[in-house]
């Protein structure tokens, strides 16, 4: 390994968030309620197979073990598999994951698996198919648990469950999400509503704490998972009649961007030090030719020592973000 990326307080980064487009056929409430719409700016192509090697390249040679494609949803490039067999080939890097809204997965998650996909996070916002409904624009309720069953089948040990916990939507679901995961290896993970650029009023609306959630977990015999030395910020609860785990993610907690071990790549191969707060840096001209590699981690680590300590949205300053479909989640 040639170095490791480290921030000016110690933090390390184990862990790649690769965005391969910002095309998605859902229409969540928190992301994109009106569905995606093209920039409409020129030569913005989605960063293509050989670009997506060269960027994972050089981070596996400076201590990243973990990428995960995102998007957008990432399984609408048509080249999904060869995206997974690019990552997965590269030297380093042991662990392949995707966040995915679970349109193809039934169909799909064979061949994702094949090509070498290890973890696999999927949204499924209310267990109501009528308010799944509600919350993502489609339908497809059904689609997805069946495309969750399948992963099983083809051989997944645990698959990871998204929920956005909103106010007066799901957030009273606690116990049939709880039945649920009863008798299944899932790790479902409340992440508070979190404010983007182009939010109206759904934050205030809709933006509920986890604490009510954690209080009500420990209060009924579950215990908080020691964490590793590479977890990142959920906190993640066991109980002993359980085979699933709750995980929750609460960015509005202090101490929150302590452990915060990634970085992040945008479908257009800009480099993202935070989900909020910047424009991101170019990185595309650099990733033209195998001979960039040295300058394009230079460039990385220098912008690396500008990292903030934590984000600012206490203060209500959500950056640059527009919606999180634009960096990857
Ligand atoms: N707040 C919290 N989580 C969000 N996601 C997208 N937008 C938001 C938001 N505003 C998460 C969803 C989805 C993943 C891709 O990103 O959990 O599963
Ligand atoms: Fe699509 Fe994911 Fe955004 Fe929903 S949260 S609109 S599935 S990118």
């Amino acid at each position: 390994m040639a170095q490791q990326f480290e921030d000016k307080f110690n933090r390390k980064f184990y862990y790649l968030r690769l965005s391969v487009t910002d095309v998605c056929n859902f229409k969540c409430t928190y992301c994109l309620p009106d569905g995606y719409k093209p920039s409409g700016k020129k030569n913005s192509s989605f960063i293509s197979l050989d670009e997506i090697r060269r960027v994972v390249t050089a981070f596996a040679d400076c201590g990243t073990t973990k990428v995960r494609i995102t998007g957008g949803e990432p399984s609408l490039r048509k080249d999904f598999n060869q995206i997974i067999e690019t990552v997965a080939q590269t030297p380093g890097i042991r662990k392949v994951a995707t966040t995915t809204n679970g349109y193809r997965m039934e169909k799909q998650v064979a061949d994702w698996k094949a090509a070498g996909l290890t973890h696999i996070n999927v949204s499924v916002d209310s267990l109501d198919p009528r308010l799944f409904h509600q919350i993502t624009g489609e339908n497809k309720f059904h689609q997805v648990m069946a495309g969750i069953e399948r992963a099983f089948e083809v051989g997944y040990e645990q698959v990871k469950v998204n929920v956005v916990l909103m106010k007066d939507l799901n957030h009273h679901q606690l116990p049939q999400f709880l039945e649920w995961i009863k008798d299944k290896p899932i790790q479902l993970r409340f992440i508070e509503l979190m404010q983007t650029g182009e939010m109206d009023d759904l934050f205030d609306r809709h933006h509920v704490s986890g604490v009510a959630i954690r209080n009500h977990l420990i209060a009924n015999g579950w215990l908080l998972k020691v964490r590793a030395a590479n977890d990142g910020p959920a906190q993640v609860f066991v109980h002993p009649d359980y085979q699933g785990e709750i995980g929750l993610i609460m960015p509005y907690e202090k101490h929150f961007c302590d452990s915060c071990n990634r970085l992040r790549i945008s479908a257009l191969g800009k480099l993202h030090l935070c989900l909020f707060g910047e424009q991101g840096l170019e990185l595309r001209d650099l990733l033209q030719q195998d001979e960039q590699h040295g300058e394009l981690i230079a460039r990385i680590e220098q912008q690396l020592q500008t990292k903030r300590v934590s984000h600012f949205l206490h203060d209500g300053d959500s950056g640059m973000t527009p919606h999180l479909a634009s960096i990857g989640g």
